[in-house]
């Protein structure tokens, strides 16, 4: 047996999640990350967990275990064929590490494999660094969401 195993590099796993405990315990571990936080936004967190559980797909990206990014997808609107991301978010200290281009490639990629021709989503134009990323990914602005936010959409 090789005495000097090399140890494993730190490595970025990215994979959807197919348990509502496990949905429930990413949620609450994202909630700060947002800005308004998702409990600020959603009253109960549980609730909203279950929700996207039933009808999206939801990707987390974990470095040794830890969770580091979070991403929800709506791709089931055969009708439209236009997919929603609502939520999309790194840790502070991960960010600019490629976590995030790895999670939109993902939901890319996601909404490709089911049929959707376009991706939407909602930015607030106070979010000048999630514009810039989403513009880099290739989405441009659509129209105004809101007096604070707009949508920005991506062909896909
Ligand atoms: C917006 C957000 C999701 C971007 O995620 P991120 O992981 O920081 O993004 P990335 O690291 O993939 O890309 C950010 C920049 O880092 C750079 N970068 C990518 N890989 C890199 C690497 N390996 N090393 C150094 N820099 C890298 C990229 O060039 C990129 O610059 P660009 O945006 O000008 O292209 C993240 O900032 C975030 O979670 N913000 C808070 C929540 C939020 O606002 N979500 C959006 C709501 S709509």
């Amino acid at each position: 047996m090789d005495e000097f195993q090399e140890t494993p590099k730190e490595s970025l796993r990215i994979n959807q999640i197919a348990s509502i405990d496990e949905v429930k315990e990413a949620i609450n571990y994202f909630n700060m990350v947002f800005t308004p936080t998702l409990s600020q936004r959603f009253s109960d967190l549980d609730k909203y967990s279950e929700k996207i559980f039933q009808y999206a797909n939801i990707c987390v990206v974990k470095e040794n275990k830890r969770y580091k990014g979070l991403s929800v997808l709506y791709a089931n609107n055969t009708e439209t064929k236009m997919a929603y991301l609502p939520l999309m978010g790194v840790i502070p200290q991960s960010q600019n590490k490629g976590i995030g281009r790895l999670l939109i490639s993902e939901c890319i990629n996601i909404s490709k494999r089911k049929g959707m021709e376009n991706l939407k989503l909602e930015v607030f134009l106070s979010n000048i660094k999630a514009i810039n990323f989403y513009k880099n990914a290739g989405f441009n602005f659509l129209e105004k969401a809101s007096s604070e936010s707009i949508y920005m959409l991506r062909k896909l």
